[in-house]
């Protein structure tokens, strides 16, 4: 293991946020997680980098975590059990499952970040939350260096929420998850809007799951940036839920405003519709932005800061409150 000192986190993190780790390790192996843990404890985990705005230096040791694996556990005719290591990337997994015809997360393709961080914001799109799949989940106690496994229902997976996210966090670092996923009789999700309208567009009746995939690769990269282009954390914010009092009151005012109806009594609406409507959507200042083709997602243009964006997603928020009297609740871990 080779702990470096005053490391530039920008590469490590999807924003390309440049702030400097103070000390900084790669962990490749279980075993080298066990020992770092064992020996320090004020560590700051770092995975894909995908759902955290840096906003500061980190004066503590940036453990990031880099264990590779896929591991066929068991299988039968119609499923296939897989526990994947922690630093495999989540979009190269989905494609590797693409590729072998394993069924359940082709609606999930091409979402940033690794495979150890999918369960703690239980990652989500076009009708399919992770957690439909995941069976279980191993993770390292930071205080004990004991490895524990978590099974799908002490998870407590919620919209964009999970254990690990609230009562556990900072206590455990994941090391790997284990799916469930199907051989034949896929059960197909393309009741999302968009991906109906991109198949038929393609000519396709019958999909399977490489075509689901492939529309969903395209849908993604019409309206989401690359961060690889453009330095961003997907979704900045939550949709946020409200009484039907409240939406009814709203659409006296905004004819048009979309909605999904939760339960009898509550409603959710879109961030990224709330945030075009209040008219930052492309809007730039310096090199933050709002992204140009969908308003729910903050950019990084080159060199912004990381409270130059958290300043913007401060202003978002109070224009929202003021016109339709919606607190919006960020979706990505300010660090
Ligand atoms: N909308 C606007 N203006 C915008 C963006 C959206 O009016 O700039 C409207 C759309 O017209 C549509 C509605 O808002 O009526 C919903 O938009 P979209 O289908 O793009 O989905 P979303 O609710 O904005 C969520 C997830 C995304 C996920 C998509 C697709 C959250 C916070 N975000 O976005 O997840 O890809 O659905 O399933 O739930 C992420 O979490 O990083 C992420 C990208």
């Amino acid at each position: 293991m080779n702990i470096q000192e005053n490391i530039s986190l920008k590469k490590y993190n999807t924003f390309g946020i440049d702030v400097l780790a103070k000390k900084f390790v790669s962990i490749n192996f279980l075993h080298e997680l066990k020992e770092v843990v064992s020996t320090e404890k004020d560590i700051f985990i770092l995975s894909g980098g995908s759902n955290m705005l840096l906003t500061q230096d980190i004066n503590k040791l940036v453990v990031h975590i880099n264990n590779k694996g896929i591991c066929i556990d068991n299988q039968d005719d119609n499923f296939v059990y897989i526990t994947v290591n922690a630093g495999e990337n989540w979009h190269d997994f989905v494609l590797w499952c693409v590729n072998q015809n394993y069924g359940g997360i082709e609606n999930l393709s091409l979402i940033p970040g690794n495979v150890g961080t999918c369960p703690i914001q239980n990652i989500g799109a076009y009708g399919i939350e992770v957690k439909d799949v995941i069976t279980k989940v191993e993770a390292l106690e930071i205080a004990t260096s004991k490895l524990r496994t978590f099974s799908e229902e002490e998870c407590k997976f919620g919209y964009r929420n999970s254990v690990f996210k609230n009562e556990l966090k900072g206590k455990y670092i994941i090391t790997s998850v284990s799916f469930k996923l199907t051989k034949k009789n896929h059960k197909l999700n393309t009741s999302y809007g968009a991906i109906e309208s991109e198949l038929i567009e393609r000519g396709i009746t019958k999909p399977n799951i490489k075509d689901i995939s492939n529309a969903v690769i395209s849908i993604r990269n019409a309206k989401l940036p690359n961060p690889k282009e453009i330095g961003n954390s997907g979704s900045f914010f939550k949709n946020p839920v409200i009484t039907k009092e409240h939406f009814l009151k709203l659409v006296e005012k905004f004819k048009n405003i979309p909605s999904y109806i939760i339960s009898e009594t509550e409603i959710k609406v879109p961030a990224g519709w709330l945030i075009e409507t209040a008219g930052f959507k492309g809007k730039r200042f310096n090199d933050a932005g709002v992204h140009t083709k969908q308003a729910l997602v903050l950019v990084n243009y080159g060199n912004a800061s990381g409270k130059e964006i958290f300043n913007l997603a401060k202003k978002i928020q109070e224009e929202i409150l003021n016109m339709f009297e919606i607190k919006l609740e960020i979706e990505v871990n300010i660090i």
